[in-house]
């Protein structure tokens, strides 16, 4: 079956940690996309939440203690972005365990979104000031 999302290198920060843990959260939605199309609802919304929520609290912990590890200025703006997302999830959270689809497909649409632009665009912030750090 297709994957809904492949890990490309344009999402790719170049920092083996990082990117080891940023394709995890990409295989995670790509295995719920091919439960939901398998008809398995309930087995799909019970590995979403439980996995987002892993991913939620160990990688943003994990990046965040790597961005002050290596003085990023943008640190507080950064754990704040985190913090709004894993709000915003922790919400919709008991909705989706309750079988409310509105709230699943609203989780599923952010954590896309979230690839897009945070992996994507946010998170290549700290990887560009490392290697321009590492290099001066
Ligand atoms: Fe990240
Ligand atoms: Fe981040």
């Amino acid at each position: 079956m297709a994957n809904l999302f492949n890990f490309d290198d344009e999402f790719k920060l170049g920092i083996e940690a990082a990117d080891i843990e940023h394709g995890r959260l990409v295989d995670m939605l790509n295995t719920t996309h091919n439960l939901l199309r398998e008809g398995k609802r309930e087995e799909a919304r019970a590995y979403f939440n439980k996995t987002l929520s892993l991913y939620v609290h160990e990688h943003f912990t994990n990046e965040e203690a790597f961005l002050a590890s290596i003085g990023f200025p943008g640190l507080e703006d950064h754990k704040k972005i985190h913090a709004n997302f894993r709000k915003s999830f922790e919400e919709l959270k008991p909705r989706i365990e309750t079988a409310d689809d509105a709230a699943f497909r609203q989780a599923l649409s952010d954590t896309f979104v979230w690839i897009i632009n945070h992996i994507g665009k946010t998170d290549k912030k700290y990887a560009k000031f490392y290697f321009e750090k590492q290099s001066a």
